[in-house]
């Protein structure tokens, strides 16, 4: 009888491309996944610490698992993750009943670390940073078994920035570019399972360069276009310094380089991206926008927006009205500051009252929700060409959706004699505030 696994993702894509990848580790041990929690073996908790809400999920998710470890006491609970890089043995002491810490480079050695928790009973951390490329990119591909026609790659690790407030480069480790071999490899093999999508991983993923082969982010993306079989590739995050005018028109003259980016601007205030140590400014930022707009048809940006930042007043945080205004982001996420251990604003005082910040996120994601569906209204009547990705089940028995070039959901209730996998031509109908439903014509 094989044993079960349950993992809860926290975070971002990085984590749930890394979850995925344990599932494949584990099932060659053994392990089948299992999305009935009650019923699993081991459970891996996937952690993220990039703001202090998420963090403390850690220990009430743990929480819930609890009782379950009392029932059965052979079932191994492990955290790993952000979290886990960040905090390692602490979390040992401080939940009894977890077995197992890992960090951000450990995957290579999961099925090892799990056997030694089921043989030994030992309580097991292991989350020194790995800097040996060959460990570190050990091809670890998810499980293709079932219908799946996009996922990820990661091209680099890691972070070499320094954001005031951002602890990902101390909970992911210094940035390493992935040796450009192994990722035409690991996507051609991609390919063979039926992928037709890629989204390229990093965190700042166009600073990407091997530089051993002399291989940037242009040429990569020219590489990964070359391959047969893979029709549409994304990429995410790219960062403002290294979006240049050759990369956005190596953009435009790949076809297969979908009309999208989540383009992180953090805030339109040039003294706050100063202090942030953003290293652009909202000018530059703008005039790139502008120019992506300009060469590629329907290009659609996203972005992420820091409100609350210690230091932002009144002032700045109209500036970041006024850009959101200016650029008309088609969709932002946008979060309240939140002070994070190791970074050089975390003992700063905020100039402004919580209920006032908390007040200006609201004010933010009122003027986007605006926009957005302004956005939305335009694309009523518009042709999009769609990935045809999921069958939904439950209510709406019949109906299909995928995503759009620009990385918007299209609902689609009759697929036509097309099937999961296909890419098609889809007439908009209706829309909401981001999702859009149409028709196959
Ligand atoms: N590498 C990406 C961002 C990764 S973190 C980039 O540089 O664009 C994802 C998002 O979390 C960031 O874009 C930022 O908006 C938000 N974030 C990071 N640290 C934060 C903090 N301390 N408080 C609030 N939001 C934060
Ligand atoms: Fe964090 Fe900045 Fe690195 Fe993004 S670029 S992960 S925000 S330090
Ligand atoms: Fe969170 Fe780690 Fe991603 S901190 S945002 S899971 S890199």
């Amino acid at each position: 009888m094989g044993k079960n696994l349950h993992i809860v993702t926290f975070g971002c894509q990085m984590n749930v491309h890394d979850s995925d990848r344990m599932a494949a580790i584990l099932k060659a041990v053994g392990y089948n996944y299992t999305d009935d929690v009650t019923n699993a073996d081991l459970i891996l908790i996937n952690t993220c610490s990039v703001r202090e809400g998420p963090e403390h999920k850690v220990h009430s998710q743990a929480g819930i698992y609890k009782p379950l470890k009392d029932k059965n006491p052979d079932l191994i609970i492990g955290i790993c993750g952000c979290v886990a890089q960040q905090k390692g043995e602490d979390i040992l002491k401080q939940i009894s009943y977890v077995d197992l810490v890992f960090g951000t480079d450990a995957l290579p050695i999961l099925d090892k670390l799990v056997l030694k928790a089921e043989q030994t009973k030992e309580r097991i951390c292991a989350t020194t940073f790995q800097d040996d490329e060959s460990y570190k990119f050990v091809e670890i591909l998810p499980d293709y078994s079932k219908n799946k026609f996009s996922d990820f790659v990661t091209i680099s690790k890691g972070c070499n920035k320094r954001c005031s407030y951002c602890i990902v480069p101390f909970t992911r480790g210094k940035e390493i570019a992935k040796p450009y071999q192994l990722i035409i490899k690991e996507i051609e093999k991609m390919v063979s399972f039926g992928i037709k999508e890629v989204t390229l991983l990093g965190q700042t993923v166009n600073s990407y360069k091997d530089v051993k082969n002399d291989v940037d982010f242009s040429k990569l993306l020219k590489l990964v276009s070359d391959i047969e079989g893979i029709e549409r590739i994304r990429f995410t995050s790219p960062h403002p310094k290294y979006f240049t005018k050759e990369l956005m028109d190596t953009m435009a003259e790949l076809p297969k380089v979908m009309s999208h980016i989540h383009y992180p601007l953090q805030s339109g205030s040039n003294s706050i991206l100063k202090h942030m140590r953003r290293q652009y400014s909202t000018e530059q930022y703008i005039e790139q926008v502008d120019y992506l707009r300009k060469i590629i048809p329907n290009m659609e940006i996203t972005t992420d927006i820091i409100v609350g930042y210690p230091t932002e007043t009144k002032e700045d945080f109209n500036d970041t009205l006024n850009v959101m205004k200016r650029v008309e982001f088609e969709n932002s996420f946008s979060f309240l500051y939140s002070p994070r251990p190791f970074t050089t604003v975390f003992e700063t005082e905020n100039i402004t009252p919580e209920e006032e910040n908390k007040e200006r996120l609201q004010i933010l994601k009122e003027l986007q929700e605006t926009i957005s569906k302004n956005k939305t209204q335009k694309l009523i009547g518009s042709v999009q060409e769609v990935l045809i990705e999921e069958e939904n089940d439950g209510r709406n028995k019949n109906q299909y959706s995928g995503r759009s070039r620009g990385n918007r959901k299209v609902y689609i209730d009759d697929i036509k004699g097309y099937k999961l996998g296909d890419i098609v031509n889809v007439k908009i109908i209706s829309g909401s505030v981001m999702a859009l439903k149409g028709e196959i014509i």
